[in-house]
């Protein structure tokens, strides 16, 4: 029986120096896909990788990738990451001049196409472009840096957002990214989130990968009901 639940680690809080062995590692620990955090420095004051990198790491698991673009100019670097072996590129829709454009352009490189909400930033902005919206990722911190603190309040968002996916008629994941861990997914889920992403609680837990994200599945399977 498929679990109700996607996990997704960030691979921002994987090991840099080692990054195509704990590519591997996540598959065996039962991942489903692995976010990449793209930062640019600009659009969040923090750097990360480039598609070089992710290219890299391709051939590294089978499992899917996603980019989670939190640069200023997505239109320039988006093609860049689908052909590196994304499936899904995730723009922000703070960072996208023409949103309906650069989603559309995402779905003709052949990626899924997702955006990602800072949490200032309404459902509402979205409304129009979700037809062509594949992931809606509702930020649940401030994008820049893992290890941050879960933003509660962002729950009624992650509830409206389940109730504009649930009027359109193609599937849309309504992804979850910000201090996601066992202690905190329950809210998430019980608002509609189903993609979870996770760094610091997965890669820093005592346990190690493996129960990390068998425990936080659990967690957010028992949170589905
Ligand atoms: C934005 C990043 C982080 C990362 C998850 O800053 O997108 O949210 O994916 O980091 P944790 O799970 O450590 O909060």
């Amino acid at each position: 029986m498929p679990s109700p639940v996607t996990i997704v680690p960030s691979a921002l809080s994987a090991n840099y120096s080692r990054l195509g062995e704990d590519m591997a590692a996540l598959e065996k620990a039962g991942a489903d896909r692995v976010q990449w955090d793209v930062m640019d420095g600009r659009f969040v004051p923090n750097l990360t990788v480039g598609s070089d990198v992710v290219a890299a790491c391709r051939e590294s698991t089978s499992i899917p990738f996603e980019a989670h673009l939190m640069i200023v100019e997505p239109d320039l670097l988006a093609p860049r990451f689908a052909k590196a072996g994304c499936e899904v590129v995730i723009v922000h829709q703070e960072a996208c001049r023409h949103l309906h454009r650069t989603l559309a352009s995402i779905r003709e490189l052949g990626a899924k196409a997702g955006v990602a909400l800072n949490p200032s930033t309404p459902i509402e902005s979205i409304r129009h472009v979700i037809d062509l919206v594949d992931l809606l990722l509702v930020m649940t911190v401030n994008p820049g840096f893992g290890g941050q603190k879960y933003i509660a309040t962002m729950e009624p968002k992650i509830a409206e957002a389940a109730k504009l996916i649930a009027s359109v008629d193609h599937h849309v994941d309504l992804e979850v990214d910000g201090g996601i861990s066992a202690k905190t997914v329950a809210g998430a889920v019980g608002a509609g989130a189903r993609v979870l992403v996770a760094g610091s609680a997965l890669f820093g837990h005592p346990g190690g990968l493996e129960t990390a994200v068998a425990e936080l599945r659990a967690t957010a399977e028992q949170a589905v009901g």
